[in-house]
């Protein structure tokens, strides 16, 4: 896979070697923004870009209690680098076919390394929120759906394009998209790699809210200060809570609200 090294307890990434990535990480208070930054390329995403994304998640910093994910440019992120599946290749990065050859266990450990880039912006201690501009394709749609909420701009288009490209969706992607739209819309989405325009996404529940383009920043701004209103630990664990309800039944998800609360309620006690 990527020859940038992946996995371990990194600390905080250079700047410089984010920007060579193609990404910038910012943090402001409780609220920590990472940009994709090659907007020329309409921020296509590569390895290196997942292996970094997992590292910001690695060392983020305690107090971030809201991620924004943007993308710069007309394009939220127009998927994974082509670049990729060429002989050519994304300089520094294995070619693609060259993966292929190697055992399953080993590819399907690149992938998992991979899919580390977009598993952590569900952690109960943060809210994600993508913000997507433009058209959000493959890769680029599986990042917005990593996240907790997507605000869209009014020209938002996404497109789950993997299989249209003989693939399947693999960053973590599909398991959003199903809860979201249902399965049989998610197969129609998926099998016919249509676009689907902010007013539909909308409708469907793939976006919270549908801003005009140049309202983009501040919809995000106001979403996370609205988040940010709320008590830490009650947001964390109302989310943990609500992460775990569709795989518990209706006795289960009881027993998890009267642990949770007995937490919150010892805490506010403790407090006065
Ligand atoms: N990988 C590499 N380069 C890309 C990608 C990509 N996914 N998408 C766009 N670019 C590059 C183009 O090659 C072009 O580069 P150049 O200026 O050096 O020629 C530049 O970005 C601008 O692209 P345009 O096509 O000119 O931009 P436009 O705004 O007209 O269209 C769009 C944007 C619709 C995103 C189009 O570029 C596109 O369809 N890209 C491919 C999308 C795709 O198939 N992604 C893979 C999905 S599957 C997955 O992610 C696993």
């Amino acid at each position: 896979m990527a020859e940038v090294a992946v996995g371990g307890r990194a600390g905080a990434i250079e700047a410089s070697e984010l920007a060579e990535i193609g990404l910038r990480f910012e943090v402001d208070g409780e609220i920590a923004t990472i940009t994709l930054d090659r907007p020329d390329k309409r921020n296509a995403q590569t390895f290196a870009t997942w292996s970094a994304l997992a590292r910001i998640g690695e060392s983020l910093p305690e107090q971030v209690r809201v991620v924004v994910v943007e993308g710069e440019g007309p394009s939220f992120s127009a998927g994974i680098d082509l670049r990729i599946f060429t002989p050519e290749g994304v300089p520094g990065q294995t070619f693609f076919a060259a993966n292929a050859a190697r055992d399953d266990e080993t590819l399907e450990r690149g992938i998992a390394e991979a899919q580390q880039g977009f598993l952590w912006l569900r952690r109960p201690e943060i809210v994600s929120i993508a913000a997507v501009q433009g058209h959000a394709i493959g890769a680029g749609f599986q990042l917005a759906l990593a996240c907790d909420l997507r605000i869209l701009a009014e020209d938002a288009k996404l497109c789950m394009k993997e299989p249209a490209l003989g693939l399947v969706p693999d960053l973590t992607g599909t398991k959003p998209l199903v809860d979201i739209v249902g399965l049989p819309r998610a197969i129609e989405m998926c099998l016919t790699a249509r676009t689907v325009d902010a007013r539909e996404a909308l409708a469907l529940g793939l976006g919270e809210l549908m801003v005009p383009g140049e309202e983009l920043k501040q919809a995000v701004r106001d979403l996370a200060a609205a988040v940010l209103a709320t008590d830490r630990g009650a947001a964390t664990a109302t989310k943990r809570l609500l992460q775990g309800a569709r795989g518990r039944s209706l006795e289960e998800q009881c027993a998890a609200e009267r642990r949770e609360q007995a937490v919150r309620l010892k805490t506010m006690f403790a407090r006065s």
